[in-house]
């Protein structure tokens, strides 16, 4: 028998209002137990405020959320230890080690202090912060002090890690670690809800997306999904010297695509799919025809696009 899809959070009507502001709008958003959830926004669309109600530090103003099968109005301290939390500023005490920060959460939580030491020393190693966890965490650079993070958000063995740009303003070396580690966490079984500006990353990591702008989801699904549906669709891209209409007009039968547009002498074909048969068609009547071409792109739509075409291109506050 399938069984029905258990789900690590399920909103319903989540709200956030600063005074008369809406931060986040009725938020209705489902997470799937082990999956890596990517939650994408522009500046200010109210990923922070979502993941802040998530995780007990906000109340919502209307509507509600179950967290790890945990109402999130009344059952907030049950929620607290089912959940961890890798925020978006730094917030350990960079006057001591990463073993006396674990150590002072650990007394938090009210774990054991020999169950704090070991599960501590364990995490170091899996973050790769072993050989410094005696060393105070002052002058770590900001991929370590993001790695210490996730270590001190899975103190507790969480069955969701809420990762809240983990990666803004590391260096790529840094970028690409802590997306290994976190692959490597989800492939554990832990559900991770994930927030980045990094399209590629988010492509790259994410099983399921969202995209949320003025405190609304505006969309949802696979990375492929999204791209079909909101990416503008394939294109094919050709550089010529000189161009005439009854060329763009033969081109555009040839590959059956859907629009054509000229800027200069780049040739922009929308087609449905980038079959291997269309390059050859090309050719064959490119060579037929004599005429040059220096560039033949073949383009994908990517996430980035699928974001712009959705959020639009004006900046936020
Ligand atoms: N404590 C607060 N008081 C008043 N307004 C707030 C507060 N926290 C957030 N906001 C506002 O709510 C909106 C959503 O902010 P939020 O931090 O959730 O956005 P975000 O999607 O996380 O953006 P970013 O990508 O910049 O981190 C913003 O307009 C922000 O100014
Ligand atoms: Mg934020």
């Amino acid at each position: 028998m399938m069984e029905a899809f258990t789900y690590a959070i399920e909103c319903t009507g989540l709200t956030k209002k600063f005074g008369n502001f809406t931060a986040v709008d009725s938020l209705e958003l489902k997470v799937r137990k082990g999956e890596i959830f990517g939650f994408l926004g522009p500046n200010g669309a109210g990923k922070t405020t979502t993941i802040k109600m998530l995780t007990t530090l906000f109340s919502p103003t209307a509507g509600s959320a179950r967290v790890a099968s945990l109402s999130l109005i009344g059952d907030a301290p049950l929620i607290r230890a089912k959940i961890g939390v890798v925020p978006q500023e730094f917030a350990l005490f960079v006057e001591l080690t990463p073993m006396e920060n674990l150590r002072y959460l650990g007394d938090l939580y009210g774990m054991p202090p020999e169950k704090t030491t070991k599960r501590s020393e364990e995490l170091l190693n899996i973050v790769g912060l072993y050989d410094k966890k005696d060393v105070v965490c002052e002058g770590f650079s900001g991929g370590m002090k993001q790695r210490l993070s996730v270590a001190a958000g899975l103190l507790h063995t969480p069955d969701i890690l809420f990762m809240d740009e983990p990666t803004t303003g590391l260096d790529p070396q840094s970028r690409i670690a802590l997306r290994e580690l976190t692959a490597k966490l989800n492939s554990t079984g832990i559900t991770i809800v994930y927030t980045t500006h990094d399209m590629e990353e988010a492509d790259k990591l994410c099983h399921m997306i969202a995209i949320m702008d003025k405190g609304k989801i505006i969309a949802q699904g696979t990375s492929e999904e999204l791209k079909d549906k909101y990416g503008g669709g394939h294109r094919i891209v050709l550089k010529v010297d000189s161009h005439t209409p009854e060329l763009l007009s033969d081109l555009k039968k040839l590959v059956n695509a859907a629009a054509v547009s000229v800027v200069d002498h780049t040739i922009d074909l929308r087609v449905s799919n980038l079959s291997g048969n269309l390059v050859h068609k090309l050719s064959a009547y490119l060579t037929q025809k004599r005429i040059a071409v220096h560039e033949l792109n073949l383009r994908e739509p990517s996430l980035e696009e699928v974001f712009i075409n959705l959020t639009k291109k004006d900046l936020r506050e």
